[in-house]
């Protein structure tokens, strides 16, 4: 089913930009239909460079387009079910984040230091991805253990983010931790987006999804908590809670 909504989208695209007779690059940044001087979407970028025989074929299309739908849709859906709960039962911190969402409001884009912080330390206790594999291309010297070369291993950013020499008290919501300029996190202490050459590409997206979502939905409601509700997280590609997420809201005044 998936994959047919996304061969319909290229369809669609396709001959949109055949009909506005956009056959290349140049075409297309001459052209107000594909957003003129604004940069390409990424799509219209992909199909462009077919058009100029850039050697993409329908199916390496699709998979990319794919990979951008799921890996953008299900990482950020998980994140946010997991952020709107725990500001369900942290009265005082969602207090912090809604004043900072009113002060805010129609400049979202810019920095929101706690908001920001919110939604790591929510990635840190719910990491939306919460593990990953990557092959060694040589032997690795991990102190005194060698990985051999071509060995598949696993990154569990789940457990990373509970090393309580980074993190103490690892299970307390506390985005205070995000804002401690007084000490310096180990620069792979927070991995949910991943870290080197091939990290999340999406993250600033992501986190710009998520500062829009939430400060309009904390303007508008107070998120109350369910009693005695707790999440099960599930380790699957992408985390969810196996029994939901539970909150009550009330409209704010
Ligand atoms: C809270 C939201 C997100 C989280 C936690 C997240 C996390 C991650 C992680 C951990 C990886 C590395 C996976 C691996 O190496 O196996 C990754 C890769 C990737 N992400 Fe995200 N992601 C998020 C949102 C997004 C969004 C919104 C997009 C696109 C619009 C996106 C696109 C990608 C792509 C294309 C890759 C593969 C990059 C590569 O292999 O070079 N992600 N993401």
């Amino acid at each position: 089913v998936l994959h047919g909504e996304t061969n319909r989208m290229i369809k669609l695209r396709r001959q949109m930009l055949q009909d506005t007779n956009i056959h290349n690059m140049a075409d297309a940044e001459k052209s107000d239909e594909v957003g003129g001087k604004r940069r390409l979407a990424f799509l219209d970028m992909l199909l462009i460079s077919q058009l100029e025989g850039g050697g993409l074929t329908d199916l390496e299309i699709r998979e990319e387009v794919d990979t951008f739908l799921f890996e953008g849709h299900d990482t950020t859906s998980s994140a946010m079910g997991f952020c709107i709960y725990l500001l369900s039962q942290h009265e005082n911190i969602q207090q912090r984040a809604y004043e900072e969402a009113v002060a805010m409001q129609g400049r979202e884009k810019e920095t929101m230091r706690y908001l920001e912080a919110v939604i790591k330390e929510t990635l840190r206790i719910y990491p939306s991805v919460p593990s990953y594999s990557r092959k060694t291309q040589e032997d690795l010297q991990i102190g005194n253990i060698t990985v051999p070369k071509g060995v598949a291993i696993s990154v569990l950013a789940y457990m990373v983010h509970r090393d309580e020499n980074n993190y103490p008290e690892p299970e307390k919501f506390n985005p205070d931790r995000f804002l401690d300029t007084d000490r310096e996190l180990h620069p792979f202490a927070f991995v949910a987006f991943s870290a080197g050459p091939r990290n999340c590409i999406g993250q600033k997206f992501a986190m710009l999804e998520l500062k829009l979502a939430l400060s309009s939905l904390l303007r508008s409601y107070e998120l109350l908590p369910v009693k005695d509700f707790v999440p099960n997280p599930l380790a699957e590609l992408v985390m969810k809670s196996g029994n939901g997420i539970q909150i009550r809201m009330r409209p704010r005044k």
